[in-house]
């Protein structure tokens, strides 16, 4: 099969978070079996910086650039996926990051810039740009390539698209007058195409018109078709069950593995687990706080943001320095909670170490010398760090929802029993009951033998893609299938 992989961000060359660990390792595993896979991504400034080795594939003429956009080749670093990069100086050649000026503000001119980026996906997918390659499904993710099923079901023989949901939360709403700004064709201003409650919803062109949906987790497929997780979009979810499947997202154990990590001051595996104790020190060295093998140290890596339960993390501070607990954070995003954060610590330097900022080594650090990985989100589409927890020996305390559910196993006197227990699990998005798992989990801590067993268990676990991958080379299987021996199938949607 030919694949083209539409994503915003792929690791290692720019990532703002999980989306580009998936997008940087999944195409390398579909490579791996033996389909022509290639990822477009924007040229921004920081991988032109960065990239090695690129030519110029092709010019674009683009609806609504002045400039022409080119489109340069390379290959995604580590491995040998074919890379296309939309090179549009004005729109992507500019500090900061994909999505937000240097102070965290969207830019203003978002929609505009992701329009061209579909644009130039979609040349590429109807082979318009001169490279001689079509590919027979293209892969979207996420709402900044989500005008391009929409555009490729306007185009005759145009490929399959999937369209994969990562966060339903980030949708890419804006305004009727920047819908009429980009000249989109006037009918997708529509309930049925990309209005949203007299919005423009990029998402939308995705959800409606792509040919399958995928979402990164099977809790989070079932609890987006629900009002509590749907932002309203759960009506056209259910309209869509029968075509939308929960995949889990693999992690790239070449980057994540504390056997080979070179990013950890001492390595270590299963058999010398040891090694993590020095990890430990170097951590608590680190963060300036006392350096103890016994004190149970706490890890957060997160994007400081509502949907990760900051705050519930906020609210046990008290009672973790009662119980004597250190806690370290690694993270940038909402001012209000940065600040909270950093008073935390200045209040209780011996307990409290807070780096706020985005630092790839120093999380690594952090997953291989910590003892405890905190993840209370409200949601969780599917969630990486808990995944790299679990093979860094760092037991993960995790709120039942989404990719969490799927990937972390409770410890009870049954999962004790039969070895199956990983880490610790609660329900409610509250603060006590964070507080009782997180009690649960010392209570464990301080039984040496328990405590082995469910490290031992955790690191054990194969979270590797390649079932994942296999599972969505069936899927695209299936897709162009049905688009070519169904044609009537691709109009079920706007029927
Ligand atoms: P999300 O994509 O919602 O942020 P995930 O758990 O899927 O959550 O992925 C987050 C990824 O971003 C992980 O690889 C994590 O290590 C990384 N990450 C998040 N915040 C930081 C940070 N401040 N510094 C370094 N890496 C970070
Ligand atoms: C999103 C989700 C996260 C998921 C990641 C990769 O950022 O918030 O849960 O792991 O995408 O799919």
């Amino acid at each position: 099969m030919d694949i083209l992989f539409a994503s915003s961000e792929a690791h290692p060359l720019i990532k703002t978070g999980g989306l580009a660990d998936v997008s940087g390792s999944l195409p390398r595993a579909i490579l791996g079996q033996r389909h022509d896979i290639r990822v477009i991504i924007p040229a921004y400034r920081e991988i032109l910086r960065h990239a090695q080795h690129l030519t110029l594939a092709a010019y674009l003429e683009l609806e609504g650039v002045s400039q022409p956009v080119r489109i340069l080749g390379g290959r995604l670093p580590g491995g040998n996926v074919k890379l296309y990069l939309v090179d549009s100086p004005s729109h992507f050649d500019r500090a900061g990051n994909p999505y937000t000026t240097s102070d965290g503000k969207p830019w203003p001119d978002n929609a505009e810039r992701f329009t061209v980026f579909c644009r130039a996906i979609h040349a590429l997918a109807v082979d318009a740009a001169g490279l001689d390659w079509q590919p027979d499904i293209v892969h979207c993710n996420d709402w900044q390539t989500g005008l391009v099923p929409i555009m490729l079901r306007e185009t005759p023989s145009a490929p399959a698209s999937i369209f994969t949901i990562h966060n339903l939360a980030y949708q890419g709403l804006f305004d009727w007058k920047t819908f009429k700004s980009l000249k989109l064709p006037a009918s997708w201003w529509s309930a049925d195409a990309l209005e949203f409650h007299d919005s423009f919803s990029f998402i939308k062109g995705g959800l409606v018109f792509a040919d399958w949906l995928t979402t990164v987790s099977p809790t989070y497929a079932d609890e987006i078709c629900t009002p509590e997780f749907g932002y309203g979009l759960e009506g056209l979810l259910n309209h869509r069950r029968g075509h939308l499947t929960g995949i889990i997202n693999g992690v790239d154990y070449t980057v994540w593995n504390p056997g080979r990590d070179l990013h950890i001051p001492v390595q270590y595996n299963r058999r010398s687990l040891f090694h993590k104790t020095e990890n430990k020190r170097d951590l608590q060295e680190r963060f300036a706080l006392p350096v103890d093998n016994d004190t149970p140290l706490f890890a957060v890596i997160s994007r400081l943001v509502e949907q990760k339960g900051i705050d519930l993390i906020l609210e046990i501070v008290p009672e973790l320095v009662k119980q004597n607990a250190q806690l370290v954070v690694l993270g940038s995003g909402d001012s209000q909670l940065e600040t909270a954060l950093e008073l935390a610590s200045t209040r209780h330097p011996d307990h409290i170490g807070i780096h706020i900022g985005y630092n790839e080594t120093l999380a690594h650090g952090i997953e291989a010398g910590a003892d405890i990985f905190l993840m209370p989100s409200r949601f969780e589409p599917c969630g990486l760090n808990q995944i790299y927890s679990l093979r860094y020996g760092t037991v993960p305390v995790v709120r039942r929802t989404g990719g969490l559910a799927d990937t972390i196993v409770d410890t009870t006197p049954e999962t004790l029993e039969d070895k199956t227990a990983t880490g610790f699990c609660f329900d409610k998005a509250e603060a006590s009951a964070l507080w009782s798992s997180v009690e649960r989990a010392l209570e464990h801590y301080r039984k040496p033998e328990y405590w082995a067993q469910i490290v031992d268990t955790g690191m054990r676990q194969d979270f590797s893609w390649k079932r994942s991958a296999q599972q969505y080379v069936e899927l695209y299987t299936r897709v162009i299938d049905e688009q070519q021996n169904h044609p009537s199938f691709k109009k079920y949607v706007t029927q």
